[in-house]
């Protein structure tokens, strides 16, 4: 039985008698925007030969030695970890590391942590678990409570901050994040109707590193839906976590927009791939211009205080990032 878990688009399930492409056994879905019905197996098999594909039309992994995986516990990257895995040697890269962030959120946070210890067990991959409290001291809702932040801009400035420096310490070339691209169209379109912005810099495939400032942030399943990772973990029965963050709220504008782009893609199947392939070939997609280091703890910032730093010193007295840096690297020592 196949489990979807919600309405899909680009991918229907057959009915008896409908033969997979590659295998001329019984087909399990149609690929719509492939025009292609496929068996289980053939399916998973497709996903991660796509994948694979647009790493390479990017050059992603091309002198990429030490890469580490980003790791919430969700679908998405616990998918990216077990392709990346099995195309590891093709990709040819030496040292591979997972990464997760503690945020200290009661229960979620837990089981986010026992998942990804688990998936990095099975795919034997060295992994970091970081608490947010042994870091800075406090957890996520702490932080929350302090601050008066919304939860999910303040996690994702933490994430990105933190990522950031356990790259820099580790020394790592490239960070692969498991972003898909549902979620990067209706980020970059809400950027474009609401701001009028149309760098959309998180749209692009690869984001270039700057030598012990940041590393290369790799968005593998830029072309890949969200259906597709949701099958593509049923059949290889990948571990995720399945309850939302409860800070998970819905945002009304994006929530249209995905709506639009569902509509578009049903009534004309490959619609998002294409409309991503143009997006990126006019959207300026460069890396960042000049970058400033912080004062405080050396990493990127646009204005001579990085965001961590700022934030830290308002909410909490003291720049921290320094200090965090210096943790991360002792974590990093007694964890290597
Ligand atoms: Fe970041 Fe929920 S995981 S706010
Ligand atoms: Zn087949
Ligand atoms: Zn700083």
């Amino acid at each position: 039985m196949i489990y979807l878990g919600k309405k899909v688009m680009s991918i229907a399930i057959v009915g008896d008698g409908v033969r997979c492409f590659k295998c001329g056994r019984q087909a399990a879905v149609r690929v719509r925007y492939a025009r292609m019905n496929l068996c289980r197996d053939h399916f998973a098999e497709y996903v991660e030969m796509r994948v694979a594909r647009v790493a390479e039309r990017h050059n992603m992994f091309d002198g990429i030695r030490k890469l580490i995986i980003a790791l919430s516990g969700g679908k998405d990257s616990t998918s990216l970890a077990h392709i990346i895995m099995r195309h590891r040697d093709a990709f040819r890269i030496k040292e591979i590391y997972g990464l997760h962030l503690d945020l200290g959120i009661d229960g979620f946070s837990e089981e986010s942590s026992h998942v990804v210890r688990k998936v990095c067990r099975e795919l034997n991959l060295k992994c970091f678990v970081l608490p947010l409290r042994d870091l800075i001291g406090y957890s996520l809702p702490e932080l929350i409570r302090i601050s008066r932040r919304p939860p999910c801009s303040l996690c994702g400035m933490l994430k990105r901050y933190l990522i950031n420096v356990v790259s820099v310490e580790l020394d790592a070339d490239a960070v692969a994040l498991g972003h898909h691209m549902d979620d990067l169209l209706v980020f970059a379109l809400k950027d474009f109707l609401v701001q009028g912005n149309f760098r959309m810099i998180k749209l692009s495939p690869v984001t270039l590193g700057i030598k012990g400032v940041m590393a290369a942030k790799l968005r593998i399943l830029h072309e890949t839906c969200e259906d597709d990772i949701i099958l593509y973990a049923n059949i290889r029965g990948i571990e995720y976590v399945r309850s939302p963050c409860p800070y998970k709220y819905v945002d009304n504008f994006k929530a249209v927009i995905r709506e639009m782009l569902d509509k578009l893609e049903a009534s004309s199947p490959g619609f998002k791939i294409s409309l991503m392939r143009r997006l990126i070939k006019v959207a300026d997609v460069k890396a960042e211009g000049e970058v400033i280091r912080c004062k405080y703890c050396g990493m990127p910032s646009s204005s001579g205080t990085c965001s961590f730093c700022k934030f830290t010193e308002r909410s909490l007295g003291k720049p921290l990032g320094y200090d965090v840096r210096s943790r991360v690297r002792d974590l990093i020592r007694s964890l290597s």
